[in-house]
């Protein structure tokens, strides 16, 4: 029996000190093939950048900052890297058919987004792009994603916070900002509430499965080489067979949705699997669809609400500007009631615009060239390697934002006090040009009536406002420790 148990053991310590070796070796193998002894790719690769950065987009806003063009090149990653507009139009607008997403991307996230709009180029992008902005132009969604809005703010949010200002305890606003985003993107999505931000409820299981999910399939990205998730994914180990398994949670659900819709009928159904059920018969296909709606529409509002208030923290002159236009427009001690006084609400937006050129809640994005090219600013760019715009370092470019531009200032967003669109390819927090975010306008309605209900209400004050966001890698950025506040009801 023991010789047994030491046998097992003993299999177990060399398949792993195998697989140790192996992958030691393929990392080695790729440093000697991609090897460059330049100081950057160095730097990147001993993560010597980390003893003076935060995070990593901080060093790449550094060396962005002093490139003479806004562009620099990871070799050993053979992906450029630019904060430049003009490249940005390039390749968002201009070559757009030069700049796909590409194979690498849509294999990292292809197992849990098929052949949803978010993962896919060329004809079946279209098509789905066509169709959802079709649906998502329409008033009559517009309204009722804002209905679904107030009432999980009246219903849900708002007692939250009252019972924690009444208990005096600390509350981490980032996952309630996460919670409460994916109530509201199950319900538009797919007409079903997983009830995620009752704390008395347990966590749906679609929540914990798409957690799982989501964060497992962006860990891929950072493999050294897609060969290692590759071979843990044939060989079922680790993250690789957690993943499988969240995955196969998400269909079952997602599929149990779509097979009661179709008995119960859709036609007279808002949310948008009921709209594409219409033209799309497939249902492999229609999860497909309405799980990058999830993907995209979840993450990006929890973050961009998590770092408004952070921002709000430091700067309580924006808070007290934010509450004189609320009164104004919706009246002392009203709540915001109507979709159109929402629109008038011209200082909050360009607060909430401000705040995600600082905090981006995409920090970058990534496509990948087919052909050789030439970006405006005299970059050669290989076919077949990663270009990336980098948000987060646009937001903090002097060249682009000025001498001001690590200040936090509506202001910059206003004439004549109203809210004025800058160019958005010195902007993309939602992309910009063909693949332009699909859920902007309903992201920011989303966000300007949780502003708005929580700052009429509460003081919310950040536990350490002092302490700089740490960001967790990841698809969208999520603060390290979340947002721990303590929450006071105002006196009306
Ligand atoms: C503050 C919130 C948001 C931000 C900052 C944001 C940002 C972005 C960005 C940067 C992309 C491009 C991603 C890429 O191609 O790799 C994108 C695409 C997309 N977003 Fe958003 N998003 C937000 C909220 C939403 C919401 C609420 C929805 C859904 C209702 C949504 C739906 C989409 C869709 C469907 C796409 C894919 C468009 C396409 O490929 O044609 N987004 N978004």
């Amino acid at each position: 029996m023991e010789s047994q148990i030491s046998f097992i053991f003993c299999s177990i310590f060399f398949s792993f000190t195998f697989l140790f070796s192996f992958f030691s070796l393929l990392i080695f193998l790729l440093r000697l093939k991609f090897g460059c002894s330049c100081e950057i790719c160095q730097a990147f690769l001993s993560s010597r950048w980390s003893k003076d950065f935060d995070n990593l987009c901080d060093w790449y806003t550094h060396l962005l900052r002093k490139s003479p063009t806004g562009t620099i090149h990871i070799h050993v990653l053979r992906n450029t890297i630019t904060a430049n507009p003009a490249n940005v139009e390039h390749i968002l607008k201009t070559r757009f058919d030069n700049y796909p997403k590409g194979k690498p991307f849509s294999a990292i996230l292809g197992d849990l987004l098929g052949k949803g709009i978010f993962n896919v180029d060329g004809e079946s992008w279209n098509f789905q792009r066509k169709m959802a902005s079709l649906e998502l132009g329409s008033v009559s969604i517009r309204l009722y994603a804002f209905e679904l809005v107030k009432m999980e703010i009246q219903t849900r949010l708002i007692p939250l916070l009252s019972s924690f200002a009444r208990n005096g305890d600390v509350l981490d606003m980032q996952d309630v900002f996460r919670r409460f985003s994916f109530d509201n993107i199950c319900k538009f999505s797919f007409g079903i509430d997983p009830g995620c931000l009752n704390l008395s409820l347990p966590i749906s299981k679609l929540a914990v499965a798409f957690d799982t999910a989501s964060k497992l399939s962006a860990e891929r990205a950072l493999a050294a080489s897609p060969i290692i998730w590759k071979t843990k994914r044939l060989l079922n180990l680790g993250s690789e067979k957690q993943l499988k398994e969240a995955i196969k949670m998400v269909n079952q659900l997602a599929d149990e949705v779509i097979n009661h819709r179709r008995k119960m009928g859709f036609s007279d159904k808002n949310d948008l699997l009921s709209r594409f059920m219409a033209s799309v018969n497939d249902d492999n296909y229609l999860r497909d669809i309405v799980i990058s709606f999830l993907l995209a529409g979840r993450d990006t509002v929890a973050s961009g609400l998590t770092s408004f208030f952070w921002l709000l923290s430091q700067s309580p002159e924006v808070e007290s500007a934010i509450q004189d236009e609320l009164d104004r427009i919706i009246g002392p001690n009203q709540e915001l009631e109507g979709f159109e006084s929402m629109k008038e609400l011209h200082y909050l937006h360009a607060a909430l615009y401000e705040s995600m050129r600082l905090f981006p809640p995409v920090q970058f994005d990534s496509k990948f060239a087919k052909d050789d090219d030439v970006l405006p600013d005299g970059t050669f760019v290989r076919g077949g390697t990663r270009v990336t715009y980098h948000q987060y370092a646009m937001g903090r470019m002097e060249r682009v934002w000025g001498s001001d531009s690590m200040e936090f200032k509506p202001e910059r967003w206003l004439e004549n006090g109203k809210f004025v669109q800058q160019n958005p390819f010195k902007y993309p927090v939602f992309q910009a040009g063909l693949r332009v975010c699909l859920g902007k306008e309903m992201a920011v309605m989303e966000m300007k009536c949780v502003a708005a209900a929580l700052l009429r209400r509460f003081h919310i004050r950040v536990a350490d406002p002092i302490q700089a966001p740490r960001f967790i890698p990841g698809l969208t950025a999520t603060v390290r420790g979340g947002l721990p506040v303590v929450v006071e009801e105002r006196e009306v």
